[in-house]
């Protein structure tokens, strides 16, 4: 049987219950708006503003998604269903299977393959614990491209690991901030050595600015969300063989683009269903955000946005789940949530832990610390579920595994 791969990416916008607030300039000298014109490449730019419902994948990006082993799995946790002795089923789509280890890659590779396309060499992208950066790093060397990855100083220190799979795959990997751009000069001058996020992006976006190297972007903007819906695509496929309707679906969120990947397309065939997007409760955007224009980087580059936010400049504790340390909601999420179509939830660390090491200890695969959070979430469901003797179908997407961060589970008793 020849595996289903989506030829289409599907984009919500034109669906949403309300319009899109469009971005806008902030009120300063510099329109960063042009700025995205000038450091995006232009088919990635000319998607984010796309008001189409589908949009063609091009076939080398369907090759590379088949290269690299999509489709995903959609597996059954029944050990966990076991343990939990809930009548609910629960089924999760393993992202985790992809070499890089999480869903970043679907959205590095059209970024990458366009920025090729359109005649450029060379890519830069910033990165945390190094997800995202070893996406574009895998890509990049794909397609044979150069890519530069700058990595928040503390995990380049903390976490080797992430940044030799970027070095192996080709990249060059800088420890921002870095005396490469002006940014990074300034940051070290000021004594900022351990760096942050914010940093790291606006040395890259600097970079991309004086080299001419294209941006990759990781999350957060709609073109991200929407090169993230071949999960959900194929998850519809994988339930119609399974003969599965779901009736719960889940999946964790920083900046929005695995949740949106995974429940977009089918928030589009099943609109009535529960949807439940699940954040950390040390970052309690879903409880505490205010919906509202907000700069969704710190660096305050990229256009105002109206999404939930915590503000720019609120400052994360250092959780260990780096990926779900980001202040506000991608724009679409956020007006889902606003209009009642995806219920939010949080969930803390260390429950997020426990449930990690139960879905370890039965399932085999480690989920990242990221995806723990929406594993923690289901078995709540599907302890609710049993008390309610609701013969439930519970989907989740488990964004990465967490192979290369098992410190976040041995470090904390
Ligand atoms: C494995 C994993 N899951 C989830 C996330 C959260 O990002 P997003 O909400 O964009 O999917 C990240 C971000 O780094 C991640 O690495």
């Amino acid at each position: 049987m020849v595996e289903f791969i989506p030829k289409r990416w599907f984009n919500i916008i034109p669906k949403l219950p309300k319009p899109l607030p469009p971005p806008r300039d902030p009120e300063i000298d510099r329109s960063s708006i042009e700025i995205l014109n000038r450091i995006l490449p232009e088919e990635v730019l000319k998607h984010q503003f796309t008001v189409e419902e589908y949009v063609d994948i091009p076939s080398e990006v369907v090759d590379a998604y088949r290269a690299f082993g999509r489709p995903t799995p959609l597996l059954r946790a029944t050990k966990l269903e076991e343990r939990l002795s809930t009548p609910a089923r629960i089924y999760f789509k393993f992202e985790g299977a992809l070499p890089t280890g999480s869903h970043k890659l679907n959205a590095a590779i059209p970024q990458t393959y366009y920025a090729l396309k359109e005649g450029n060499s060379e890519v830069v992208t910033e990165t945390g614990a190094g997800q995202w950066g070893a996406a574009v790093a895998l890509s990049s060397s794909y397609f044979g491209l150069r890519s530069v990855v700058f990595m928040v100083r503390s995990s380049y220190m903390q976490k080797p690991q992430r940044r030799q799979l970027m070095e192996l795959y080709g990249s060059t990997v800088n420890p921002s901030p870095s005396d490469l751009t002006k940014v990074g000069m300034r940051e070290l001058k000021e004594g900022n050595v351990s760096g942050s996020l914010a940093t790291a992006m606006g040395e890259a976006v600097e970079y991309a600015l004086d080299r001419g190297a294209k941006y990759m972007v990781g999350s957060v903007l709609d073109v991200v969300l929407m090169y993230q819906s071949v999960i959900g695509q194929e998850t519809i496929k994988q339930l119609e063989v399974l003969d599965v309707e779901p009736d719960v679906l889940v999946g964790c969120v920083g900046g929005g683009s695995n949740f949106a990947g995974f429940t977009y397309p089918i928030i589009n065939s099943f609109p009535d269903k529960e949807y439940v997007a699940v954040g950390a409760s040390e970052i309690p955007k879903f409880s505490m955000g205010v919906y509202r224009y907000d700069y969704p980087d710190s660096a305050r580059i990229l256009p105002l946005l109206k999404m939930i936010t915590l503000g720019v400049d609120y400052r994360p504790p250092p959780i260990y789940s780096g990926g779900l340390r980001y202040h506000g909601v991608a724009p679409s999420l956020s007006v889902l949530i606003t209009e009642g179509v995806v219920k939010a939830a949080e969930v803390d660390e260390r429950e997020a832990i426990e449930a990690g090491r139960m879905f370890a200890r039965l399932q085999g695969i480690v989920p990242a610390l990221e995806s723990a959070h929406a594993v923690a979430y289901v078995i709540k469901r599907a302890l609710e579920a049993k008390e309610k003797n609701e013969r439930i179908n519970i989907v989740f997407n488990l964004s990465g595994h967490g192979l290369l961060e098992l410190n976040n589970y041995t470090e904390v008793t």
